[in-house]
């Protein structure tokens, strides 16, 4: 009997590539496969596995024709997944849950280090011949013991974060749409609405999907209703966060700084964010560990070989 044919739509580590060699034929767009691309690699192919660089769609679904039984996504975010298009043609759409949920929690905690501190900033001025010498006055930053945290968006990876602040935080808020019983009793976190925990937290970090719901939850009068000495961390999804409003925010001093991982339109970062200050900015590395990686691989694999073998796949979100 035929193998089963499976489009990676980029490439898929070997910890799951190997898994799905084993029983399926591969097709691979490679690291710079184009949506056109796709399309010619898409005809008969039962199964797609996307990362979130790669847009499924209808047409995508389209071009693969009625044996798709499954898209698999590496990555925990589905915003690049047409959820109505898969739908409405009876096609399964799974993630990678969990596996990713330290390794993204502990890169939001470097990323609110290197905020509070000016990290960034500083080691350009040693690595480019400013540092002058010790100077009691210079490159003074957020100390974050006692600080009070906002965690906005408290699913896996806002909950850990939670957790890895806990010993630092003062006072611990979490902005959410049903309250979190494990939060507050465990924690000791608060609930808070969004309006609140800006005006009162000195650390605020973005954990919600990227959603219409959650597009620009934090813009222009957001970021003014937050103290200027805060910071603010993302790590969920570029346009979350309006980025030419936090780099006016910088510049102007309305801001203590920010750290970022994800931008909207990916790979291109906003220019006024690369000539902001007091911002570190990051290629998108939140899940990138070995650990993390491979087992994301193996999870996006094991959800392509469960529906390929008439089973309920591990991970479905739709
Ligand atoms: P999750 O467990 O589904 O958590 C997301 C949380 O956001 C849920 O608790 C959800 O609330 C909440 N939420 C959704 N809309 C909201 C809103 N309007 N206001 C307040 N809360 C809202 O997902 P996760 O595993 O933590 O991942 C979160 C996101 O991180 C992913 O969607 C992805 O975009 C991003 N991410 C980025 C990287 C990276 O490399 N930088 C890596 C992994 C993930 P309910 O509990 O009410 O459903
Ligand atoms: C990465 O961005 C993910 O959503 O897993």
């Amino acid at each position: 009997m035929a193998k089963p044919v499976v489009l990676i739509a980029r490439v898929l580590l070997p910890a799951g590539r190997e898994l799905l060699e084993a029983e399926a034929e591969l097709r691979e767009g490679g690291l710079d496969s184009t949506p056109e691309g796709l399309l010619e690699l898409a005809p008969g192919v039962n199964a797609i596995v996307a990362d979130p660089t790669v847009r499924v769609d209808g047409d995508l679904l389209d071009a693969s024709g009625d044996g798709l039984r499954v898209v698999a996504n590496f990555a925990v975010g589905t915003d690049n997944v047409d959820f109505d298009a898969c739908g409405a043609r009876g096609i399964p759409v799974t993630n990678t849950p969990d596996v990713l949920t330290n390794a993204t929690a502990e890169l939001a905690l470097a990323l609110t280090l290197a905020a509070a501190r000016g990290t960034t900033a500083a080691e350009g001025d040693l690595r480019e011949g400013r540092w002058t010498g010790w100077d009691p006055g210079a490159y003074l930053g957020l100390e974050l013991s006692d600080a009070t945290f906002a965690v906005v968006g408290a699913g896996r990876i806002g909950r850990r974060y939670a957790e890895l602040v806990r010993p630092l935080a003062g006072h611990l808020l979490y902005v959410a749409r049903s309250s979190k019983p494990e939060l507050e009793e465990g924690l000791g976190a608060e609930r808070a609405e969004l309006t609140e925990a800006l005006a009162r937290a000195d650390v605020v970090s973005l954990h919600v999907p990227a959603s219409e719901e959650t597009h620009r939850l934090i813009g222009a009068p957001e970021l003014a209703a937050m103290l200027p000495h805060a910071i603010i961390v993302n790590t969920a999804r570029g346009p979350i966060l309006d980025a030419d409003a936090l780099a006016t925010a910088l510049e102007g001093g309305h801001l203590g700084g920010a750290g970022l991982d994800v931008y909207e339109g990916e790979p291109a970062v906003p220019e006024a964010l690369l000539r902001a200050p007091r911002v570190t900015l990051l290629p998108h590395i939140g899940s990138a560990t070995h650990r993390a990686r491979d087992a994301m691989a193996r999870t996006a694999a094991e959800n392509v070989l469960a529906v390929l073998r008439g089973a309920e796949p591990p991970n479905r979100v739709s």
